[in-house]
């Protein structure tokens, strides 16, 4: 095995308070244990699984704030009930065509999307609606429940994917959060699989007691990475097998619909770009971002970008067809953003001091999801149907299907 990083502290890194340092302690040690049973060697993809939903110590188990601007970091929906609302008119487009009214979103974070929505849908006259959410995180799960207890003759949590559905599917930075093998070109072009190891040789002020080591890729792991990896040695990226797997699965039970991902990354040529060559994994403490994912385990969220391409190419083997991939920018001003902000801001009485904050908050909300240097550009929309007939609003300008 190769050792090939220690970590080390970042720079402006927000300090742990004294009182979760006995929990990071119990972390390490189930890490550690976890590592031991393993060999000594646990690929890059299960630490991810660990860090991220194991019961005992998993970011996503347990019960910290995570969204938002108290937390760690914070996502669309938690920036305006505009994204849902806007969102809100590609689903009604596509449970006209299903002729049933099902909404199946995985991973609720907060429910704040899944409120935008269904008060949004309900307006738009569309009754009925059966919401279910697939959420891994029971922690997560009892505060979407919380969230969403007005809607309870609407929305059921379901513990496992549904063997039929017909409907509306949504997915909003989930595949980011599915845990990614990392894989590495050594010196001789040859393929490693990293994977985490207890550092032998610990120093005292070494920020936690892993390190991160190589090992020759084997299997699928390797044929894939033989073929998305540039030749330049040292060259270091993800693959996530276990989203291309969840979208195949998609074919097998997605019997007419469409599912709405959305997420930040590129094409396969932009992810595994010969500049890009440390990868796209990121980490998020109270609103810090940095690449050192073997510290903080289980206090930090941990995500990669995705590799639209890879997506599209798994729907296209599960039989699914890909009815359009846009910047987030272009979906949210194609299913009317900016109608629906006017719209809003005629409600408005701008002689009340509130109101008027809360149009400033509005305006800016969306300003950030949708300018190229904020959300609007790193974040993608890609549809994944299944006999729904095209055009769909969302994708109707400015389609990047040919980039992918
Ligand atoms: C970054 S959070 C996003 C939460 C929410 N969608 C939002 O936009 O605020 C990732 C979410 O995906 C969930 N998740 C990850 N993999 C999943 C899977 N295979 N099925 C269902 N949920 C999943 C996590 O539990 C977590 O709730």
């Amino acid at each position: 095995m190769q050792q090939l990083h220690s970590p080390i502290y970042p720079n402006g890194l927000p300090t742990l308070e004294a009182e979760l340092l006995p929990i990071l302690d119990q972390n390490y040690a189930y890490l550690t244990e976890l590592i031991v049973k393993n060999a000594g060697f646990l690929p890059y993809d299960q630490w991810m699984q660990a860090v991220l939903y194991a019961p005992e110590i998993g970011y996503y188990s347990g019960g910290s704030t995570k969204f938002h601007t108290a937390g760690d970091f914070t996502t669309a929906p938690e920036l305006s009930p505009l994204f849902g609302q806007t969102l809100a008119n590609q689903v009604q487009q596509i449970l006209l065509q299903c002729g049933e009214h099902n909404v199946l979103e995985f991973g609720a974070g907060s429910g704040a999307l899944a409120e935008s929505l269904l008060i949004a849908l309900n307006d738009l006259g569309l009754n009925h609606i059966n919401y279910s959410i697939l959420e891994l995180s029971p922690s997560l799960r009892a505060r979407q429940q919380e969230r969403l207890a007005p809607y309870a003759g609407q929305v059921r949590w379901l513990d496992h994917l549904p063997t039929d559905f017909v409907g509306c599917v949504i997915a909003n930075e989930v595949l980011d959060a599915m845990p990614v093998h990392l894989v590495q070109r050594d010196t001789d072009d040859q393929v490693l699989e990293l994977g985490v190891a207890v550092n032998a040789q610990p120093s005292a002020h070494a920020p936690s007691p892993f390190v991160l080591v190589g090992r020759p890729a084997t299997g699928d792991l390797l044929s894939t990475a033989q073929q998305r990896l540039p030749h330049i040695t040292g060259y270091k990226s993800e693959i996530n097998l276990q989203a291309e797997s969840w979208i195949r699965e998609m074919g097998l039970w997605l019997k007419k619909g469409a599912a709405l991902l959305i997420d930040y990354g590129f094409s396969q040529r932009e992810f595994y770009h010969p500049q890009r060559a440390t990868g796209t994994l990121m980490c998020h403490f109270r609103h810090f971002a940095h690449d050192e994912s073997l510290i903080l385990t289980g206090l930090q969220d941990v995500t990669a970008h995705v590799d639209f391409t890879a997506m599209a190419d798994a729907a296209l083997t599960a039989r699914l067809e890909v009815l359009g991939y846009v910047s987030q920018a272009h979906f949210l001003l194609n299913c009317g953003i900016t109608q629906l902000l006017e719209q809003l801001q005629m409600q408005l009485d701008m002689a009340n001091p509130r109101h008027v904050q809360s149009w400033t908050q509005q305006v800016s909300a969306v300003q950030k999801l949708v300018s190229e240097a904020e959300m609007g550009e790193l974040f993608k929309v890609i549809a994944i149907a299944k006999d729904i007939d095209p055009p769909l609003i969302g994708f109707m300008m400015r389609d990047r299907r040919d980039f992918l």
